[in-house]
Formats: C-alpha cells, sequence, structure tokens
C-alpha cells in the first residue's frame, strides 16, 4: 500500500483556517479531484466536518476521530489510524487529505507527497502543516499554475518520492 499525502500549503507552512481551506483555488480542487478519485482518503473530524456536502464522491472516505459513537453519512470511522491502515493494507494507493493533525501523524509513513505551494500568505491562518525534512524526498514533479480570473493566486503542483 502506497501511503500518499495531498495538501495545499500557503507560503509560511500554514493549511487553513477557521476550520476551511485558506482559499478558493478551483485549479487546485480539480487537480484533487483528479488525483483521489477512484482512491481511498483518509481524513480528521474536523476536516470531514469543513467538507460543504459532506463525504466526497467516487471515493472511500475513511474519517479518524476517537468518538467510538461517531456514524457520518458516507464515509468509515476508524479510531486511530494504525486501524486505517491496518483495514486498507490491499489498497494500492490510499491519500492522507488532512487537517495538521493527521498530516502530524501520517508524516512519518509517508511515500509520497502532493503538495501545492499556493504563492501568497495568509496571515489570519490557525493551522499548518508539519515541518518536512526535504533531505529524505526527492521531487518527482513540478507544474506552476498562473494566477488567472478564477483563481486569484498562481500555485505550484509539486510531488516528491521518499528516498528512504
Ligand atoms: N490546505 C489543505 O490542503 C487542507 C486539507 C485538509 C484540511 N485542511 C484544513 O485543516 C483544518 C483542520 O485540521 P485540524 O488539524 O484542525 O483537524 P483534523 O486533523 O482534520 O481533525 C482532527 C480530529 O481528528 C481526530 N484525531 C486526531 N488525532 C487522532 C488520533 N491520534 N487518534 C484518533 N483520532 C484523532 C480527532 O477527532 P475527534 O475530536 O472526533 O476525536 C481530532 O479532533 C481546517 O482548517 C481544514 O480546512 C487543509
Amino acid at each position: 500500500m502506497t501511503v500518499s499525502i495531498i495538501v495545499a500549503i500557503g507560503k509560511n507552512g500554514e493549511i487553513g483556517k477557521g476550520n476551511s481551506l485558506l482559499c478558493h483555488l478551483p485549479a487546485d480542487l480539480k487537480h484533487f479531484k483528479e488525483i483521489t478519485s477512484g482512491h481511498t482518503i483518509i481524513m480528521g473530524r474536523k476536516t470531514f466536518e469543513s467538507l460543504p456536502s459532506g463525504a466526497l464522491p467516487n471515493r472511500r472516505n475513511i474519517v479518524i476521530s476517537r468518538n467510538s459513537e461517531l456514524k457520518l453519512e458516507g464515509a468509515e470511522v476508524c479510531q486511530s489510524l494504525d486501524y486505517a491502515f491496518l483495514k486498507l493494507v490491499d489498497e494500492n494507493e490510499v491519500f492522507i487529505i488532512g487537517g495538521a493533525q493527521i498530516y502530524e501523524l501520517a508524516l512519518p509513513f509517508a511515500d509520497r507527497l502532493y503538495i501545492t505551494k499556493i504563492h501568497a500568505a495568509f496571515p489570519d491562518a490557525d493551522v499548518f502543516f508539519p515541518d518536512v525534512d526535504f533531505r529524505k524526498w526527492k521531487e518527482t514533479g513540478r507544474t506552476f499554475f498562473p494566477a488567472d480570473e478564477k483563481n486569484l493566486y498562481a500555485c505550484t503542483f509539486c510531488e516528491y518520492q521518499s528516498i528512504f
């Protein structure tokens, strides 16, 4: 099973504010959909709650929560990331889609990183991606996307493969 992390990060490592995303970037949402569709996605309970229409379609949704009573429409709840990985061991590639707490838990197990670098800073952000030691990662892809009338900020879609 390949464990992939997918995230959009501002210039200062920020990933969210007030339990929502930093900004609306349709180009990044399209990129996210293309990469994750047909796969299993794993997220924290707060990220699930932040989704505007609940579980994401065409993907198996797994939500991590300590609450053993929690029932969610369209998603399976697991009480730990370890348990989720055990359950998913036969899957080809699973995607960790956030938020900060779940990225922190998953980073030591990740094989791939899909990082959208947003070329802007968001001073009111309140959640951040954990520090990454890029000596342990090889860049395998990089595509620049300029700002346009629909996307207020330019971004770069980066891919990394673990070299350990
Ligand atoms: N920029 C991006 O790409 C991106 C992507 C996703 C999310 N985000 C943003 O990230 C923010 C949310 O992140 P967050 O860090 O606040 O929350 P989160 O990681 O989405 O969810 C946190 C919840 O996960 C559960 N959890 C955490 N550690 C656990 C453990 N060890 N065992 C079992 N359950 C555990 C707990 O749920 P219970 O309280 O139910 O026990 C905890 O409250 C939002 O602003 C969101 O928009 C950004």
